[in-house]
Protein backbone atom coordinates (compact mmCIF):
# COMPACT_ATOMS: atom_id res chain seq x y z
CA UNK A 1 0.00 0.00 0.00
CA UNK A 2 1.06 3.85 -0.46
CA UNK A 3 -1.24 6.56 1.03
CA UNK A 4 -4.43 4.48 0.85
CA UNK A 5 -3.65 2.89 -2.58
CA UNK A 6 -3.02 -0.64 -3.26
CA UNK A 7 0.25 -0.80 -5.50
CA UNK A 8 -0.03 -2.32 -8.89
CA UNK A 9 2.58 -3.52 -11.24
CA UNK A 10 2.87 -4.44 -14.79
CA UNK A 11 5.45 -4.66 -18.05
CA UNK A 12 5.61 -5.40 -21.36
CA UNK A 13 8.44 -6.15 -23.77
CA UNK A 14 9.61 -3.85 -26.25
CA UNK A 15 10.27 -6.47 -28.93
CA UNK A 16 7.62 -5.86 -32.08
CA UNK A 17 5.21 -3.24 -32.88
CA UNK A 18 2.51 -3.11 -30.42
CA UNK A 19 -0.79 -4.74 -31.83
CA UNK A 20 -4.30 -3.82 -31.27
CA UNK A 21 -4.53 -7.39 -29.42
CA UNK A 22 -2.06 -5.77 -27.00
CA UNK A 23 -3.88 -2.72 -26.19
CA UNK A 24 -7.67 -3.91 -26.04
CA UNK A 25 -6.14 -7.02 -24.53
CA UNK A 26 -3.65 -5.04 -21.86
CA UNK A 27 -2.97 -1.14 -22.10
CA UNK A 28 -6.59 -0.24 -22.78
CA UNK A 29 -7.39 -1.99 -19.21
CA UNK A 30 -4.43 -0.32 -17.26
CA UNK A 31 -5.79 2.96 -18.27
CA UNK A 32 -8.47 2.10 -16.26
CA UNK A 33 -6.84 1.08 -13.32
CA UNK A 34 -4.52 4.09 -12.99
CA UNK A 35 -6.91 5.97 -10.77
CA UNK A 36 -7.58 2.89 -8.47
CA UNK A 37 -4.14 1.61 -7.71
CA UNK A 38 -0.47 3.24 -7.52
CA UNK A 39 0.40 1.81 -10.61
CA UNK A 40 4.20 0.89 -11.63
CA UNK A 41 4.18 0.51 -15.84
CA UNK A 42 8.14 -0.82 -16.84
CA UNK A 43 9.15 -1.43 -20.18
CA UNK A 44 11.19 -4.35 -19.89
CA UNK A 45 14.30 -3.95 -21.95
CA UNK A 46 15.84 -6.47 -19.62
CA UNK A 47 13.66 -9.52 -20.29
CA UNK A 48 14.10 -8.25 -23.92
CA UNK A 49 17.99 -9.49 -24.46
CA UNK A 50 17.56 -13.16 -23.39
CA UNK A 51 16.50 -13.22 -27.15
CA UNK A 52 19.12 -11.56 -29.22
CA UNK A 53 18.25 -8.30 -30.28
CA UNK A 54 19.14 -5.64 -33.10
CA UNK A 55 20.28 -2.79 -30.23
CA UNK A 56 19.24 0.08 -32.58
CA UNK A 57 15.96 -1.76 -32.90
CA UNK A 58 15.33 -2.51 -29.08
CA UNK A 59 16.26 0.78 -28.86
CA UNK A 60 13.74 2.80 -30.76
CA UNK A 61 10.96 0.55 -29.85
CA UNK A 62 11.46 0.53 -26.23
CA UNK A 63 11.00 4.24 -26.61
CA UNK A 64 8.00 4.43 -28.84
CA UNK A 65 6.67 1.57 -26.14
CA UNK A 66 7.29 3.75 -23.67
CA UNK A 67 5.78 6.70 -25.73
CA UNK A 68 2.77 4.91 -26.51
CA UNK A 69 2.11 3.94 -22.76
CA UNK A 70 1.16 7.91 -22.30
CA UNK A 71 -0.72 8.14 -25.62
CA UNK A 72 -2.55 5.59 -24.59
CA UNK A 73 -4.01 7.83 -21.77
CA UNK A 74 -1.22 6.95 -19.09
CA UNK A 75 -0.57 9.69 -17.01
CA UNK A 76 3.25 9.95 -16.13
CA UNK A 77 2.66 12.25 -12.98
CA UNK A 78 0.58 9.75 -11.63
CA UNK A 79 1.88 6.22 -13.12
CA UNK A 80 5.52 5.51 -12.47
CA UNK A 81 6.28 4.89 -16.14
CA UNK A 82 9.96 3.47 -16.77
CA UNK A 83 12.91 2.06 -17.92
CA UNK A 84 13.88 -1.45 -16.39
CA UNK A 85 17.24 -1.09 -17.34
CA UNK A 86 17.62 2.61 -15.15
CA UNK A 87 16.93 0.78 -12.38
CA UNK A 88 19.45 -1.28 -11.21
CA UNK A 89 17.75 -2.31 -8.14
CA UNK A 90 16.19 -5.16 -10.56
CA UNK A 91 19.37 -6.94 -11.59
CA UNK A 92 19.82 -6.77 -7.99
CA UNK A 93 17.09 -8.04 -6.00
CA UNK A 94 17.15 -10.39 -8.69
CA UNK A 95 20.80 -12.00 -7.83
CA UNK A 96 19.47 -12.53 -4.58
CA UNK A 97 15.97 -14.15 -5.75
CA UNK A 98 18.19 -16.55 -7.66
CA UNK A 99 19.58 -17.91 -4.58
CA UNK A 100 15.88 -18.50 -3.30
CA UNK A 101 14.89 -20.07 -6.11
CA UNK A 102 15.21 -23.81 -7.59
CA UNK A 103 16.16 -25.02 -10.80
CA UNK A 104 13.96 -27.63 -10.59
CA UNK A 105 11.03 -24.86 -10.14
CA UNK A 106 12.51 -23.06 -13.34
CA UNK A 107 12.40 -26.13 -14.76
CA UNK A 108 8.81 -26.26 -15.24
CA UNK A 109 8.05 -23.21 -17.05
CA UNK A 110 6.60 -23.67 -20.12
CA UNK A 111 7.56 -20.49 -21.41
CA UNK A 112 11.15 -21.23 -21.11
CA UNK A 113 10.49 -24.55 -22.56
CA UNK A 114 8.59 -22.98 -25.58
CA UNK A 115 11.79 -20.52 -26.38
CA UNK A 116 14.29 -23.38 -26.05
CA UNK A 117 12.25 -24.91 -28.55
CA UNK A 118 12.28 -21.65 -30.67
CA UNK A 119 15.74 -20.27 -30.04
CA UNK A 120 17.62 -23.65 -29.94
CA UNK A 121 21.27 -22.07 -30.82
CA UNK A 122 20.95 -19.41 -27.95
CA UNK A 123 19.64 -21.39 -24.54
CA UNK A 124 21.06 -18.73 -22.28
CA UNK A 125 20.97 -18.60 -18.58
CA UNK A 126 19.13 -15.38 -18.57
CA UNK A 127 16.24 -17.08 -20.46
CA UNK A 128 16.34 -19.87 -18.01
CA UNK A 129 15.84 -17.13 -14.99
CA UNK A 130 13.86 -14.86 -16.79
CA UNK A 131 10.50 -15.62 -14.03
CA UNK A 132 13.20 -14.53 -11.48
CA UNK A 133 13.87 -11.05 -12.88
CA UNK A 134 10.30 -10.65 -13.31
CA UNK A 135 9.86 -12.15 -9.50
CA UNK A 136 12.21 -9.06 -8.90
CA UNK A 137 10.11 -6.18 -10.99
CA UNK A 138 7.04 -7.26 -8.92
CA UNK A 139 8.42 -7.57 -5.63
CA UNK A 140 10.65 -4.53 -5.37
CA UNK A 141 7.76 -2.31 -5.54
CA UNK A 142 5.35 -4.69 -2.81
CA UNK A 143 2.49 -4.81 -5.79
CA UNK A 144 -0.48 -6.36 -4.15
CA UNK A 145 -1.90 -6.69 -8.02
CA UNK A 146 -0.24 -7.87 -11.32
CA UNK A 147 -2.43 -7.57 -14.34
CA UNK A 148 -0.94 -10.21 -16.63
CA UNK A 149 -2.24 -12.62 -19.33
CA UNK A 150 -2.89 -16.26 -18.94
CA UNK A 151 0.54 -16.87 -20.37
CA UNK A 152 2.10 -15.22 -17.58
CA UNK A 153 0.26 -17.09 -15.18
CA UNK A 154 2.65 -19.29 -14.39
CA UNK A 155 5.37 -16.85 -13.63
CA UNK A 156 3.36 -14.59 -11.26
CA UNK A 157 3.46 -18.33 -9.15
CA UNK A 158 7.00 -18.88 -9.06
CA UNK A 159 6.58 -15.54 -8.20
CA UNK A 160 4.62 -16.21 -5.05
CA UNK A 161 6.35 -18.96 -3.96
CA UNK A 162 9.67 -17.00 -4.48
CA UNK A 163 8.57 -14.34 -2.19
CA UNK A 164 6.75 -16.39 0.52
CA UNK A 165 9.95 -18.77 0.65
CA UNK A 166 11.52 -15.75 1.51
CA UNK A 167 9.56 -14.15 4.12
CA UNK A 168 9.53 -17.84 5.81
CA UNK A 169 13.09 -17.55 6.56
CA UNK A 170 13.03 -13.78 7.03
CA UNK A 171 9.69 -12.46 8.17
CA UNK A 172 7.42 -10.10 6.18
CA UNK A 173 9.28 -8.56 3.85
CA UNK A 174 7.72 -9.07 0.68
CA UNK A 175 3.95 -8.41 -0.01
CA UNK A 176 2.42 -11.45 -1.44
CA UNK A 177 1.27 -10.47 -5.42
CA UNK A 178 -2.16 -11.51 -6.46
CA UNK A 179 -3.02 -11.54 -10.66
CA UNK A 180 -5.32 -9.15 -11.39
CA UNK A 181 -7.70 -10.94 -13.91
CA UNK A 182 -9.43 -7.91 -15.54
CA UNK A 183 -13.21 -7.93 -16.29
CA UNK A 184 -13.34 -10.30 -19.66
CA UNK A 185 -10.20 -8.75 -20.72
CA UNK A 186 -10.86 -9.02 -24.61
CA UNK A 187 -8.50 -11.71 -25.99
CA UNK A 188 -7.59 -10.71 -29.72
CA UNK A 189 -6.80 -13.13 -32.33
CA UNK A 190 -5.13 -13.44 -35.60
CA UNK A 191 -6.88 -11.69 -38.60
CA UNK A 192 -5.41 -14.30 -40.45
CA UNK A 193 -6.03 -18.10 -38.14
CA UNK A 194 -8.64 -17.13 -35.93
CA UNK A 195 -7.05 -20.20 -33.60
CA UNK A 196 -3.84 -18.10 -32.99
CA UNK A 197 -3.74 -14.99 -30.11
CA UNK A 198 -2.76 -11.78 -32.22
CA UNK A 199 0.95 -11.32 -31.78
CA UNK A 200 3.25 -8.28 -32.38
CA UNK A 201 5.48 -11.26 -33.53
CA UNK A 202 3.73 -12.50 -36.33
CA UNK A 203 5.70 -12.87 -39.20
CA UNK A 204 2.50 -12.36 -41.66
CA UNK A 205 1.80 -8.38 -41.44
CA UNK A 206 -1.88 -9.19 -42.37
CA UNK A 207 -2.63 -11.53 -39.50
CA UNK A 208 -2.34 -8.57 -36.51
CA UNK A 209 -3.18 -4.67 -36.63
CA UNK A 210 -0.21 -2.73 -35.28
CA UNK A 211 -1.26 0.36 -33.24
CA UNK A 212 0.69 2.85 -35.03
CA UNK A 213 -0.94 1.26 -38.44
CA UNK A 214 -2.45 4.12 -40.81
CA UNK A 215 -6.46 3.92 -41.36
CA UNK A 216 -6.02 2.86 -45.11
CA UNK A 217 -3.84 -0.35 -44.14
CA UNK A 218 -6.26 -1.05 -41.18
CA UNK A 219 -9.28 -1.18 -43.55
CA UNK A 220 -7.46 -3.04 -45.86
CA UNK A 221 -6.36 -5.83 -43.43
CA UNK A 222 -9.79 -6.19 -41.96
CA UNK A 223 -11.08 -6.71 -45.58
CA UNK A 224 -8.18 -9.47 -46.31
CA UNK A 225 -9.43 -11.12 -42.25
CA UNK A 226 -10.18 -14.43 -42.45
CA UNK A 227 -13.97 -15.57 -41.99
CA UNK A 228 -16.23 -18.39 -43.23
CA UNK A 229 -18.81 -19.18 -45.71
CA UNK A 230 -22.30 -19.12 -43.23
CA UNK A 231 -22.76 -15.51 -44.58
CA UNK A 232 -23.53 -14.88 -41.11
CA UNK A 233 -22.77 -12.81 -38.61
CA UNK A 234 -23.60 -14.42 -35.01
CA UNK A 235 -21.61 -14.75 -32.51
CA UNK A 236 -21.03 -18.14 -31.62
CA UNK A 237 -17.92 -20.83 -31.02
CA UNK A 238 -18.07 -22.38 -34.95
CA UNK A 239 -17.48 -19.19 -36.93
CA UNK A 240 -14.24 -17.67 -34.89
CA UNK A 241 -13.22 -15.73 -37.49
CA UNK A 242 -16.61 -13.85 -37.31
CA UNK A 243 -16.30 -14.07 -33.31
CA UNK A 244 -13.38 -12.56 -33.35
CA UNK A 245 -14.50 -9.82 -35.48
CA UNK A 246 -17.23 -8.88 -33.34
CA UNK A 247 -14.78 -8.93 -29.68
CA UNK A 248 -12.79 -6.83 -31.83
CA UNK A 249 -16.03 -4.26 -32.51
CA UNK A 250 -17.36 -4.82 -29.20
CA UNK A 251 -14.34 -3.63 -27.67
CA UNK A 252 -14.39 -0.54 -29.64
CA UNK A 253 -18.01 0.64 -29.25
CA UNK A 254 -18.53 -0.91 -25.67
CA UNK A 255 -21.67 -2.70 -28.19
CA UNK A 256 -22.54 -6.37 -26.32
CA UNK A 257 -22.23 -9.45 -29.08
CA UNK A 258 -26.02 -9.25 -28.77
CA UNK A 259 -26.38 -5.93 -29.82
CA UNK A 260 -23.71 -6.11 -32.25
CA UNK A 261 -25.56 -9.57 -33.59
CA UNK A 262 -28.49 -7.47 -34.13
CA UNK A 263 -27.10 -4.22 -35.77
CA UNK A 264 -25.55 -6.84 -38.69
CA UNK A 265 -28.39 -9.13 -38.75
CA UNK A 266 -28.87 -9.90 -42.74
CA UNK A 267 -25.84 -8.19 -43.79
CA UNK A 268 -22.91 -9.21 -45.70
CA UNK A 269 -19.39 -9.90 -44.59
CA UNK A 270 -18.17 -7.51 -46.70
CA UNK A 271 -20.12 -4.36 -45.12
CA UNK A 272 -19.47 -5.90 -41.56
CA UNK A 273 -15.74 -5.81 -41.93
CA UNK A 274 -15.98 -2.32 -43.11
CA UNK A 275 -17.75 -1.30 -39.67
CA UNK A 276 -15.19 -3.14 -37.87
CA UNK A 277 -12.31 -1.29 -39.55
CA UNK A 278 -14.11 1.73 -39.11
CA UNK A 279 -14.57 1.27 -35.54
CA UNK A 280 -11.13 0.52 -34.92
CA UNK A 281 -9.93 3.43 -36.69
CA UNK A 282 -12.00 5.51 -34.48
CA UNK A 283 -10.38 4.16 -31.22
CA UNK A 284 -7.04 4.31 -32.48
CA UNK A 285 -6.44 8.11 -34.80
CA UNK A 286 -6.92 9.85 -31.59
CA UNK A 287 -4.08 7.53 -30.44
CA UNK A 288 -1.97 7.99 -32.71
CA UNK A 289 -2.77 11.42 -32.78
CA UNK A 290 -1.36 11.80 -29.29
CA UNK A 291 1.47 9.52 -30.42
CA UNK A 292 2.63 12.14 -32.99
CA UNK A 293 2.80 15.18 -30.84
CA UNK A 294 4.38 13.64 -28.01
CA UNK A 295 7.05 12.36 -30.55
CA UNK A 296 7.70 15.67 -31.61
CA UNK A 297 8.17 16.90 -27.68
CA UNK A 298 11.70 15.25 -27.15
CA UNK A 299 12.55 17.48 -23.84
CA UNK A 300 9.38 15.86 -22.16
CA UNK A 301 9.43 12.56 -23.34
CA UNK A 302 13.01 12.92 -22.07
CA UNK A 303 12.33 14.45 -18.81
CA UNK A 304 9.15 12.11 -18.33
CA UNK A 305 12.17 8.97 -18.47
CA UNK A 306 14.56 10.87 -15.69
CA UNK A 307 11.97 11.49 -13.42
CA UNK A 308 9.72 8.24 -13.24
CA UNK A 309 13.38 6.35 -12.70
CA UNK A 310 13.76 8.16 -10.08
CA UNK A 311 10.80 7.76 -8.67
CA UNK A 312 11.01 4.07 -9.34
CA UNK A 313 14.82 3.82 -8.04
CA UNK A 314 13.50 5.22 -4.63
CA UNK A 315 11.18 3.02 -4.13
CA UNK A 316 13.12 -0.01 -5.02
CA UNK A 317 16.15 0.60 -2.93
CA UNK A 318 14.27 0.96 0.07
CA UNK A 319 12.64 -2.54 -0.51
CA UNK A 320 16.19 -3.95 -2.04
CA UNK A 321 18.13 -2.38 1.27
CA UNK A 322 16.23 -4.21 3.33
CA UNK A 323 16.77 -7.18 1.42
CA UNK A 324 20.08 -6.67 2.04
CA UNK A 325 20.40 -6.43 5.58
CA UNK A 326 17.89 -9.65 6.11
CA UNK A 327 20.44 -11.73 4.12
CA UNK A 328 23.41 -10.37 5.62
CA UNK A 329 24.73 -7.91 3.52
CA UNK A 330 27.34 -5.79 5.31
CA UNK A 331 25.94 -2.09 6.38
CA UNK A 332 27.13 0.66 4.42
CA UNK A 333 29.13 2.94 5.84
CA UNK A 334 28.03 6.55 5.27
N1 LIG B 1 7.16 -11.30 -18.96
C1 LIG B 1 6.10 -10.36 -19.24
C2 LIG B 1 5.63 -10.56 -20.69
O1 LIG B 1 6.41 -10.87 -21.53
C3 LIG B 1 6.55 -8.95 -19.07
C4 LIG B 1 6.91 -8.65 -17.65
C5 LIG B 1 8.15 -8.52 -17.13
C6 LIG B 1 6.00 -8.47 -16.58
N2 LIG B 1 8.10 -8.25 -15.81
C7 LIG B 1 6.79 -8.22 -15.44
C8 LIG B 1 4.61 -8.51 -16.49
C9 LIG B 1 6.20 -8.03 -14.20
C10 LIG B 1 4.01 -8.29 -15.24
C11 LIG B 1 4.82 -8.07 -14.11
O2 LIG B 1 4.47 -10.33 -20.96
Amino acid sequence: MIGDKKVLFSGMQATGNLTLGNYLGALKNWVALSDEYECYYSVVDMHSITVRQDPATLRRRARTLLTLYIAAGLDPEKNCIYYQSHVSCHAELMWILNCFTYMGELNRMTQFKDKAAKHADNINAGLFTYPVLMAADILLYQADVVPVGIDQMQHLEITRDIAQRFNNLYGEVFTIPEAYIGKAGAKIMSLQDPSKKMSKSDENPNASIYLLDDPDTIIRKFKRAVTDSENQILYREEQPGIRNLLDIYCACTGKTPKEAEREFDGKGYGEFKLAVGEAVVGVLKPLQERMAALEKDKAYIDQVIKDNAQRAAYTANKTLRKVQKKVGFPERVR
